[in-house]
């Protein structure tokens, strides 16, 4: 006999804020009509019958069964207060007065989710475990895992799968699911140089990210305009290059961010992007080359000094730093967009060019300075992925290296998979996924993003095996804390799908309907999804005073 500990106590309330669906028959006409209780991103394996059971507030229980610890006892409560309020906070005495609980109480109810894993890791990694299997039945609902980032991962497709029926109340239909993602890899950019965004808009995007289950926040902290990472090695960096004292992370934000993305099973990866990108970096002296006219520097800097045994030094104290402060262990280098103009123009570097033998070939000390910071990483224990360029100009870095392949969002990109793979670097797919160029979602539509296929180059079984995933990227020119959130979902989530599940899937016309549902889930939940299927409705609209949790 299981030994299940009640590891939730359930809170007893007496009622829940039912929403009322029509009562009459509505003649109006969205151009998509939600769907109620189908799941986003669609599962791999899944039997749904007409079998329905109810689920209420106060007999509900999340149970677990051998395995436990924090991160699983966090889930329980983030998933009970989804389930039961869509907001942390309890409905208000006259919602309940408006929607008293109704229905006719003869329907069987599933009164707990007794949940089994094995392990439970500290950490989500790039192996982490994400396959589950659910199954919601009278007798027993069960959700089992290998290991907590499974589930995670089912919890959330649980809590997708219950819904408000006709007769207004909390129902689940009885349900098999088996469920592991395609690819490992499925990550979300947010650029926060460009425009600064507040700690808050980035823990609301890994909200929305565990809604869709994307894996990976690749932290596009720093770049040319301004540096908002507050170094504790060197506090210059963010004094000098923020756009203001107000406009950093310190290194207290930066745990906070981690903490909310490591209980919700998602890695984060920052990205130092250097030797071009680095305008910002003014604050560490001689790092950055001074440009030259005729022979005389003219004010400007360029890329990151690749000839200076300080840089290398400064590098080495910097990955250091990252190494402690983020666990996930991968960071991101950058190399793309060396601009070579300003190397060229300063005699120092010409030389230091004619003594190495370059050949007046810039890009050759490109490559010289991307494979001199691949080994900085691995002296410190960092792993890494780059921008397709260090591939491209033919760097000498190691295999293991990570192509991020983002050349051309018009189609150039089926030959770059086919080119970094055939070297036999992994690769990750961002290219078509350049959310901030979406003008309208109608002359652009989510329909294009949907139909890309990670997959879909010219190459061998083992070439299309190290394609490990794929990323939304949101750049921040024209991106702030008024409209990150809008502008990234449900557009991400659209990605979110085309990485978790099976290839076949691919039909926009069948995921519209569901789409809408998870647009109006995530405005529920709490979060301004805009509209990307045209005309239409939810049932419950936004709300800002109901959503406040933030
Ligand atoms: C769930 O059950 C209801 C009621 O029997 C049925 O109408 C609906 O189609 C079922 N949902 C799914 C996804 O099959
Ligand atoms: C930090 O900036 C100050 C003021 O510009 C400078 O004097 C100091 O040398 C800088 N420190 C480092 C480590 O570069
Ligand atoms: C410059 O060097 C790169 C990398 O070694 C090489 O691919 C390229 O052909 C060279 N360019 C010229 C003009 O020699």
């Amino acid at each position: 006999m299981m030994l299940l500990m009640l590891l939730y106590n359930c809170w007893s309330i007496t009622s829940i804020c039912v929403i009322s669906w029509f009562s009459i028959p509505s003649l109006a006409k969205p151009t998509v009509f939600s769907t109620v209780g189908e799941p986003w991103p669609m599962p791999m394996q899944r039997t749904v019958s007409d079998i329905t059971y109810n689920v209420s507030p106060e007999t509900f229980c999340f149970n677990h069964d051998g395995v436990n610890c924090d991160l699983l006892q966090q889930a329980f409560q983030r998933y009970y207060n989804i389930i039961f309020y869509g907001t942390i906070e309890a409905p208000s005495q006259e919602a309940l007065d408006a929607y008293p609980l109704k229905g006719d109480g003869e329907k069987q109810q599933i009164n707990s989710l007794i949940v089994t894993m094995t392990t439970c890791p500290e950490y989500p990694s790039d192996n982490s475990n994400e396959e589950y299997s659910l199954t919601v039945h009278e007798d027993t609902s069960n959700l089992e895992s290998e290991s907590i980032w499974g589930v995670l991962r089912g919890l959330e497709t649980f809590s997708q799968l219950i819904y408000i029926a006709k007769d207004g109340r909390l129902t689940i239909n009885a349900t098999d699911i088996v469920d592991r993602p395609r690819f490992p890899y499925r990550g979300l950019l947010l650029d926060t140089s460009r425009h600064f965004l507040d700690v808050s808009s980035l823990l609301k995007n890994l909200d929305a990210m565990a809604y869709s289950k994307l894996n990976v926040f690749h932290f596009h902290i720093v770049d040319n305009p301004s540096f908002p990472y507050q170094s504790s090695t060197f506090p210059n960096l963010s004094q000098q290059g923020a756009y203001s004292p107000n406009h950093v992370y310190t290194q207290d934000d930066i745990d906070r961010i981690i903490e909310y993305a490591r209980v919700r099973g998602i890695r984060v990866i920052p990205e130092f992007d250097t030797p071009g990108h680095t305008e910002s970096w003014h604050g560490i002296q001689n790092l950055l080359v001074p440009c030259y006219t005729d022979n005389v520097p003219n004010g400007l800097f360029g890329p990151v000094d690749p000839t200076e045994e300080s840089t290398y030094m400064f590098l080495t104290e910097l990955y250091k730093e990252i190494k402690n402060k983020f666990p996930d262990g991968f960071i991101h280098l950058g190399g793309d967009e060396v601009k070579h103009t300003c190397w060229a123009s300063n005699p120092r570097i010409v030389s230091f060019m004619e003594a190495q033998g370059f050949n007046n070939n810039f890009t050759k000390l490109e490559g010289y300075y991307d494979e001199r910071i691949t080994q900085l990483a691995d002296q410190v224990g960092l792993d890494y992925i780059v921008w397709q360029e260090v591939i491209d100009i033919g760097a000498k870095v190691p295999q293991k290296t990570i192509a991020l392949v983002w050349k051309d969002a018009d189609g150039g990109y089926v030959d770059e998979l086919a080119k970094v793979t055939a070297k036999g670097h992994r690769a990750i797919l961002s290219s078509p996924w350049y959310l901030n160029r979406v003008k309208d979602p109608h002359t652009d539509p989510w329909k294009k993003y949907y139909k890309v296929d990670p997959q879909n180059f010219p190459g061998t079984k083992d070439q299309k095996k190290l394609v490990i995933g794929g990323e939304a990227c949101m750049w921040g020119e024209y991106v702030d804390d008024t409209n990150v959130i809008p502008r990234t979902w449900p557009m991400a989530s659209v990605i979110a799908e085309r990485l978790w599940s099976p290839k076949d899937l691919r039909d926009p016309k069948a995921a519209a309907s569901r789409l809408a549902e998870h647009k109006c889930r995530l405005v529920w939940r709490g979060l301004q999804a805009q509209s990307i299927t045209g005309p239409g409705f939810c049932p419950q609209e936004w709300n800002s005073r109901e959503h406040d949790k933030y």
